[in-house]
């Protein structure tokens, strides 16, 4: 990882060199995202690379036992554990999930059953946007998996609760409740349509897509700049509807672009245009890939720092999670796109990956915390997590590799 010192530059120098000799091993070329990537070689890396999160989720497992909240993060020789309401608890079950539909041995299903289980309360839980991360992640992949018809109750009143977060008079849904701010939207909050879109779906609320589409709708209208980066905060006017002000939170300025933001509109409009087919969630989310694609200050292995404006770049962390997000959306967004776009935005998410499963970014067994992950950037201005191993850098990782196979086995 890369921080602010001479003897961690030459750290940093040798990762490279090493990433460089693996893509050159693998095949790839690290000037021109359109060269051909051995995607075999990914392929075949992928078992080790779950067996490597299994061994360490069942020793974060063994070593949570008795305790009934999350692990979420791992900071100065501490596991930080968390309860239902904060916004990652629904990642931890996520991955057990994961780990479930790769390997499919019942344990994984038991554990995952049981962190599930914990975040049921959730369902009447009205305080933040959070609620679809936090079910989606848990109840939604376990509903997938095994259509439990419990889970979709649970889903169901979840998405009810979420949806009294949503002010016609704005036409979006309010992500916090805390803070300075009138009605503030953050651009992590498309993530959580997906949700509202899964039980609209499975449970014909047709008023709970009306709600996701006219959220992103607007926010395709309000939180894009002329490059087609993100805004991270934008504050409403409850009553109008205008827009206040267009500000940051957890980026390096209110004009910077945010690496994790740039991620979730990635994925926000890759989903969108899934779920619906309409052309303008497909052209939002291909300005933003090639926004992160063509960016001068994406690093040679793909994994952005935390801001890619972050003042003192290139010796500023990175941040593994943007990185796990955006790999994950970009698989999904190649399927989606044809020619050039769809060749470049795999291999970039190929590249991504080949970097997230190296020794620079994939931790030891037994180390980390037992996260699988290290260096992602929870928030910086707050000085909270940073550089360290984090439950949804973990998540999407592990949504990406099974992306990633789905991929391949089709073709
Ligand atoms: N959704 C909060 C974050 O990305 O840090």
């Amino acid at each position: 990882m890369l921080m602010n010192s001479n003897s961690n530059h030459l750290n940093i120098s040798r990762r490279v060199a090493r990433i460089f000799l693996l893509s050159v091993l693998l095949g790839i070329s690290n000037v021109g995202l359109a060269e051909p990537v051995d995607s075999d070689a990914l392929l075949r890396t992928i078992p080790e690379s779950f067996k490597s999160a299994a061994s360490q989720y069942s020793l974060m497992l063994d070593g949570c036992k008795g305790d009934p909240k999350i692990p979420r993060s791992y900071e100065g020789g501490q596991l930080k554990m968390v309860a239902p309401k904060d916004w990652t608890s629904g990642f931890f079950a996520g991955s057990l999930w994961y780990l479930y539909e790769f390997t499919h041995d019942p344990k994984w299903q038991a554990a995952a059953v049981d962190y599930t289980a914990r975040l049921e309360s959730i369902k009447d839980y009205q305080g933040s946007h959070d609620v679809g991360f936090i079910l989606g992640c848990s109840f939604g992949n376990g509903y997938r998996l095994t259509k439990n018809p419990a889970y979709l109750e649970i889903m169901n009143q979840g998405a009810e609760s979420l949806t009294t977060r949503f002010n016609p008079n704005v036409g979006l849904l309010r992500s916090w409740d805390h803070g300075k701010w009138n009605y503030p939207v953050i651009i992590d909050n498309m993530m959580n349509l997906e949700f509202l879109i899964d039980v609209s779906k499975q449970a014909g609320k047709s008023r709970y897509r009306e709600i996701a589409f006219s959220h992103a709708d607007k926010t395709t209208k309000n939180h894009f700049r002329d490059d087609s980066s993100s805004f991270h905060v934008v504050d409403y006017d409850p009553v109008t509807g205008e827009v206040l002000a267009k500000k940051t939170h957890q980026g390096a300025a209110d004009g910077s672009s945010w690496a994790r933001g740039q991620a979730w509109a990635l994925y926000g409009y890759t989903m969108m245009f899934r779920e619906t087919g309409n052309p303008v969630y497909l052209s939002q989310a291909t300005k933003v890939a090639d926004f992160i694609l063509n960016h001068p200050r994406l690093p040679a292995d793909k994994i952005p720092y935390w801001d890619f404006d972050a003042a003192a770049i290139p010796d500023v962390p990175r941040d593994a999670s943007a990185a796990a997000v955006m790999s994950s959306a970009l698989i999904e967004l190649s399927t989606k796109t044809t020619g050039k776009a769809s060749s470049q935005y795999l291999a970039l998410a190929q590249q991504q990956l080949i970097s997230l499963s190296s020794p620079n970014y994939t931790a030891k067994v037994d180390e980390n915390g037992n996260f699988i992950l290290m260096h992602s950037v929870g928030n910086m201005p707050a000085n909270s997590e940073v550089n360290v191993p984090i439950n949804y850098a973990d998540y999407y990782y592990l949504e990406a590799l099974l992306r990633y196979r789905r991929l391949k086995e089709t073709l």
